[in-house]
């Protein structure tokens, strides 16, 4: 593959075809992935995939995203995406536990030039989050411990502005959603949410199969 389509649900000559006819990742984000490799090793795999990236930044661009917040940063690969899509006048707030895992966030976003929108903060999200005064963001991003999803679902919603988006990655969890028989804390949590989210008033859904599952939701209701 031409394009790290990390979607295990669409036939791969589809996806190939998809990808080629995709806006590819520039220099700035295919360094990013290669010093991911060098330097995080298997975890590497945790970034997000081409597609996904470029679809976060047309999102963020189309609903003129001004503040965003984003749960696990990892090495940086969403937030430039989102960063990039929100322009100039965007402030990312980025959450993750991880001083070394961001510290390639930080050299990323220097060489591409949005540090200066990013703000991140180290800790446990749930702390920072609970911590944050009462602002209204216009997209949030959630891609960090699975067993979390919930609590974070809970916290964030309130504080999406009305026709704002709340994205949430990893929701087929490599299709454990289907198999009952798995029980374990992720897939619990996972199924659970997304029973959750699709009846939740407040919200329109759409749960996208590109990565590992790319859940949508926008909140419709005031
Ligand atoms: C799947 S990776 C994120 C990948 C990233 N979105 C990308 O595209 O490169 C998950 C991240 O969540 C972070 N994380 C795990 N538990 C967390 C917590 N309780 N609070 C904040 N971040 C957490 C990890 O340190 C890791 O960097």
């Amino acid at each position: 593959m031409t394009s790290r389509s990390r979607s295990k649900y669409i036939d791969p000559a589809i996806a190939e075809y998809a990808a080629e006819h995709s806006s590819p990742p520039d220099e700035i984000q295919l360094d990013l992935q290669h010093v991911t490799a060098e330097r995080t090793g298997q975890a590497a795999g945790m970034q997000i995939g081409d597609d996904q990236a470029v679809f976060l930044e047309i999102l963020a661009r189309a609903i003129g995203a001004r503040r965003a917040v984003e749960i696990g940063t990892f090495t940086g690969y969403s937030s430039l995406a989102l960063a990039r899509g929100m322009g100039t006048s965007g402030r990312l707030l980025c959450l993750d536990v991880s001083e070394e895992w961001t510290s390639i966030a930080r050299e990323a976003w220097e060489k591409a030039g949005v540090a200066d929108r990013i703000d991140l903060k180290i800790g446990p999200a749930l702390d920072t989050l609970g911590d944050l005064p009462p602002v209204l963001f216009d997209l949030a991003f959630v891609d960090a411990d699975k067993s979390n999803y919930g609590a974070y679902y809970d916290e964030l919603v309130p504080r999406i502005r009305p026709g704002g988006l709340l994205l949430v990655d990893n929701t087929l969890w490599n299709g454990a959603v289907l198999d009952e028989k798995d029980d374990s804390a992720d897939a619990v949590a996972i199924r659970a949410l997304n029973e959750r989210i699709t009846a939740d008033s407040r919200v329109r859904v759409v749960l996208l199969p590109i990565g590992d599952g790319l859940t949508i939701v926008q909140r419709v209701d005031d």
